[in-house]
């Protein structure tokens, strides 16, 4: 069996533009990179171009991409519809400083499909929308204790991947264990009346795709209710998992929804919504008191990706049929799991799952099916794309299979 040294170094020999590359980027940045979550040893490979379902890197290996960019990816690379609308608007000029109506369209589309939005603003990342959501619930009630879950992932500053993290903003935060019914009543009884809102992911993503309990999204909302706190899905991640996300599939309303990753087709974008009168905060002719500034909120390049993707691109039968290859993928892969001593499983819904093992089988399965032409996370998630096929997900499968 191959051990992760020889898996390094068999990886290592084929790639010597990106080790070169490797090289003089830590000559410029701090570890080579500048958004950590793509790094992996030994060095990652830099990719030189991106169509359709694959990424060809700088030393001419092609891969199928099932990372899908960590979900903001699900058109695709270079979605036809998305590069029209953004040529179009490159001729008719982006950097404008001023209203437009194409962010009316945009918001439109959002609002008609979210069950829960009844009003939206735009951010430039759902990390950006999470904090301004918490600002906003912060307002509303007037309190400051915010309620997350541990393992919980919200953006780079609002991570509790182990409790919590030394980047996090300073917010009273309140982190209890997921889909525990108990610990979040017992934390409602102590301190029900300082609570400004819970905020949770209705799948925790990063947290390695674990779906929220029957019955655990409706406790929260009870809970919200009956202490006049606001619920608030993050649906950056989740909102793909049916045409009105995750809100609408598991039947539960929050008061705020954020939203981020593939709306914009693949450009920069976050938004938060949600009922009006919460976001009457934003409105001065009804008296609101709070402003929401960012120079690219309104960005028309993205969008104009947001009414390509929503308008154009992302049917409900698209958005049905990527899931239902989601769960094939993932029921196949446990299968596979299931019938060798490898330690590995697979957690998820619809389109986005994550391999779960020990770390050192994690690391030989990601160099594994890497070599095979096959790129997914390294810590296990995949997101499939609208771009990848049955057979493409055949022929995964069968990469597993030979390797477990
Ligand atoms: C559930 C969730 N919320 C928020 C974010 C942050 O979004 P962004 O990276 O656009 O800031 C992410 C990113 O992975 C996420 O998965």
């Amino acid at each position: 069996m191959t051990s992760v040294d020889e898996a390094h170094a068999n990886y290592r020999s084929k790639r010597p533009l990106s080790a070169a590359a490797d090289v003089e980027a830590r000559s410029v940045m701090p570890g080579g990179n500048t958004r950590s979550v793509l790094h992996f040893d030994p060095f990652p490979f830099r990719v030189a171009s991106a169509d359709g379902p694959h990424l060809i890197d700088i030393d001419g290996h092609t891969y199928v991409d099932l990372l899908g960019n960590y979900t903001a990816g699900l058109l695709g690379h270079c979605p036809a519809p998305v590069r029209m609308a953004v040529s179009a608007t490159l001729e008719t000029g982006f950097a404008m400083g001023a209203t437009h109506t194409v962010e009316i369209d945009a918001a439109r589309l959002i609002v008609d499909r979210f069950p829960s939005i009844e009003h939206v603003r735009f951010t430039n990342s759902g990390t950006e929308a999470n904090l301004m959501a918490i600002a906003l619930a912060m307002h509303h009630t007037g309190r400051s204790k915010i309620v997350v879950f541990e393992e919980g992932y919200h953006g780079g500053v609002l991570s509790f991947a182990h409790g919590s993290s030394p980047m996090n903003v300073p917010h009273d935060f309140l982190v209890l264990p997921f889909n525990d019914f108990d610990s979040v009543a017992a934390a409602f009884d102590k301190f029900g009346a300082q609570i400004a809102c819970v905020l949770v992911e209705p799948m925790q993503g990063s947290g390695g795709c674990i779906p929220a309990a029957d019955g655990f999204l409706a406790e929260l909302r009870s809970l919200c209710d009956n202490a006049d706190a606001l619920l608030i899905f993050d649906e950056v991640m989740t909102s793909r998992l049916s045409p009105g996300g995750a809100q609408q599939l598991f039947g539960v309303m929050p008061d705020l929804t954020t939203l981020g990753k593939y709306l914009a087709g693949g450009l920069t974008f976050g938004a938060f919504g949600g009922k009006r009168d919460i976001l009457a905060a934003f409105d001065p002719a009804a008296g609101g008191a709070l402003t929401q500034a960012g120079t690219f909120n309104n960005n028309i390049l993205s969008m104009s990706g947001v009414v390509a993707t929503l308008g154009e691109v992302l049917t409900d039968e698209l958005i049905a049929s990527v899931n239902e290859r989601g769960d094939r993928l993932r029921e196949s892969l446990n299968e596979i799991f299931a019938a060798t001593d490898r330690p590995l499983s697979v957690r998820g819904v619809g389109s986005l799952m994550a391999v779960h093992g020990p770390d050192e089988t994690m690391e030989l399965f990601f160099h594994a099916v890497l070599d095979h032409g096959w790129y997914l996370a390294r810590r296990g998630f995949i997101a499939l794309s609208i771009e990848i096929t049955d057979a493409m997900v055949n022929d995964f499968l069968a990469t597993v299979r030979n390797w477990a």
